[in-house]
């Protein structure tokens, strides 16, 4: 019911049809199983389509770019749970059909609202938590689109990003924990959940705070508060590049980034001096230092511990940033949480820090998008400088990650990694992005009717190996396992057998001899062996060759990349779409 997506309002004097079915396209790597527009159209009346499919699939079975009109809504869904259906897509109308709204978040008391609307006469057409908003909006219109949404708010908890668009033309918006931008065209506004839904039309940004509300009727934009008060925001000049999201001469995004790696890690350890040093600073002045993140970041974040210990003689606690309840609780006032997040709009991670900063904490941000949620709460962000990453599995905001983890170690340990700009790993990474692909299609072909493979690697390996079975997992749909490969003979060596496929981190630095034992013990029992080294073995069943590293810490940051690879052939051999992996969506902004 709830649901997890983009959203986007136009009012100018273009056609906004096309415009809102561009932008929806641009920001479908949000959310992607049912697409819907609102429009005035030009005789004043609401026009609704909405469907079930991807963005172009709708728009062809419904002609949503021929609509009428310059004002109108649109909006693409992640649904959580409740079924993926039309009534369920988005937007949502009111009774009287003059009001419809789209929603990206969580109303967490929709059960109560919805009951007290339905007692008042309201029909619902939906089983959406989303479309309370439509309603209450609806019950209180007679005081106005102001105080409509200002009464509407007051009874909404959860999390809310919604922008509604009424009979009379004005389209308005509120948000509460979720992010919504209006954005400052020549000849008119738009109002989105993501930059990308209106870069390609202007780079002039308003990031509304919490709480606030914005209207946008025939005369001009007003924002306020909650409690009605006018708000000044900042018009923000947004960077053009994070509008360049297109494929190139690639078959899907994922594996134009997996290859972007080769130019976007060195951008990554490059990183504006003064920041760098205020960010370092941050740290050393610290009493604790906690890592927090989800999923692909989390596995930065663990990487990133190691690198502090063994370098720079830091402690860091790690934090799984869903976990943060707990995992937070004796952060103090001396405190520095430390926040990866490619999106930085992760609820998870919004969450985590939300918390630590309560407890007194200072605030560090990880982040690629510069104009996130995430950047704009932290005390110092850097950024992974990656561009957009529009393919659901992180892949290169992952190696950016790891090598602004290289740089921020290198300076708090004086130099001890020996990372300078990354060159070392950038060539490597550019390596084996250039000449494993042949052998890695090959092995996938031969892989996809495996259904259980086991990722073993040891110290900084295991971050790796629970990185390379996440990216299994989400693309290729088979159930694989990161397993520390000392943990073996405690438990798992009990799986081993005959028809099981283990892919073992094997380079050749302090983990080498215990590895290849590691190998011995699993083909003892008729397992297959897949090794990542850079030095070949009897005891591998294939080899996947990465090279030498002088600096061994870096062997993780090169490591990924075939298995990176691996999983995007495995998709693409089991006729599964890499670029957007069933019941996954990029950003994850409810909890
Ligand atoms: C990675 O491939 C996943 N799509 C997912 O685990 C992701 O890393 C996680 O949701 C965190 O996202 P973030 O980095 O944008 O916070």
């Amino acid at each position: 019911m709830d649901t997890l997506c983009s959203i986007i309002g136009y009012k100018g004097k273009q056609s906004a049809a096309p415009i809102l079915v561009d932008s929806l396209k641009k920001m479908e790597y949000r959310g992607y199983d049912s697409v819907g527009v609102a429009m005035i159209d030009n005789g004043g009346g609401m026009m609704v389509r909405k469907g079930t499919g991807k963005v172009q699939e709708v728009n062809k079975n419904l002609n949503i770019s021929d609509m009428s009109g310059s004002i109108g809504i649109g909006h693409t869904r992640w649904a959580t749970h409740g079924g993926v259906t039309d009534s369920n897509a988005h937007p949502h109308s009111a009774c009287s059909k003059d009001i419809a709204v789209v929603h990206n978040g969580i109303i967490e008391n929709y059960r109560e609202l919805k009951e007290e609307l339905t007692k008042a006469g309201h029909v619902f057409s939906s089983q959406t938590d989303s479309e309370v908003i439509a309603h209450l909006l609806e019950s209180n219109i007679g005081k106005g689109v102001k105080a409509a949404l200002m009464e509407t708010c007051k009874r909404l908890k959860g999390t809310y990003g919604f922008v509604a668009v009424f009979q009379d033309g004005t389209i308005a918006g509120a948000r509460f924990e979720e992010p919504l931008i209006i954005g400052v065209a020549n000849d008119g506004y738009f109002v989105s959940s993501d930059v990308l839904g209106f870069l390609q039309y202007t780079d002039k940004a308003i990031f509304l705070d919490n709480c606030d509300i914005a209207v946008i009727d025939n005369k001009k934009l007003e924002i306020f508060n909650f409690d009605g008060l006018p708000v000044a925001r900042p018009i923000t000049q947004v960077a053009w590049e994070l509008g360049e999201i297109d494929k190139g001469k690639y078959a899907h995004y994922t594996l134009k980034e997996i290859n972007d790696q080769r130019v976007t890690v060195a951008n990554a350890a490059r990183q504006d001096e003064q920041a760098m040093e205020r960010f370092c600073q941050t740290i050393k002045e610290a009493g604790s230092v906690y890592i927090t993140g989800s999923g692909t970041s989390y596995h930065a974040a663990l990487l990133f511990k190691h690198m502090l210990a063994r370098f720079a003689k830091i402690r860091a606690e790690t934090v799984m940033s869903s976990e943060a309840h707990d995992g937070l609780a004796s952060v103090d006032e001396g405190s520095v949480i430390i926040a990866i997040s490619q999106s930085g709009e992760t609820a998870d991670v919004l969450e985590s820090v939300k918390i630590a900063k309560k407890q007194g904490a200072k605030v560090l941000g990880i982040v690629n998008v510069v104009t996130s949620s995430l950047a704009r709460i932290s005390d110092v962000f850097l950024s992974t400088n990656c561009g957009p990453e529009i393919g659901v599995a992180a892949t290169k905001s992952f190696t950016g990650q790891l090598a602004l983890a290289y740089a921020v170690t290198d300076r708090l340990s004086g130099g001890k990694l020996k990372a300078g700009e990354g060159a070392e790993f950038v060539n490597a990474i550019e390596k084996v992005i250039s000449t494993s692909q042949p052998v890695i299609e090959k092995m996938a072909e031969g892989m996809k009717e495996v259904n259980d493979i086991y990722l073993l690697g040891r110290s900084i390996h295991y971050p790796i190996a629970l990185e390379g079975a996440l990216k299994l997992k989400e693309l290729s749909y088979v159930h694989a396992e990161g397993v520390a490969a000392g943990e073996l003979k405690h438990g798992p060596l009990a799986l081993m057998e005959k028809n099981t496929l283990v892919i073992l981190l094997a380079p050749q630095d302090a983990t080498y001899a215990d590895s290849i034992s590691n190998a011995h013990e699993i083909k003892a029992r008729g397992a297959t062996v897949i090794g990542i080294s850079d030095a070949k073995d009897e005891v591998y069943d294939h080899w996947i060759q990465i090279p030498h590293m002088d600096q061994e810490a870096f062997y993780p940051i090169v490591e990924v990349i075939p298995l990176q690879m691996l999983s995007y052939y495995m998709a693409l051999a089991k006729n599964a779409d890499p670029d957007y992996p069933r019941n996954l969506a990029k950003s994850v902004t409810v909890k």
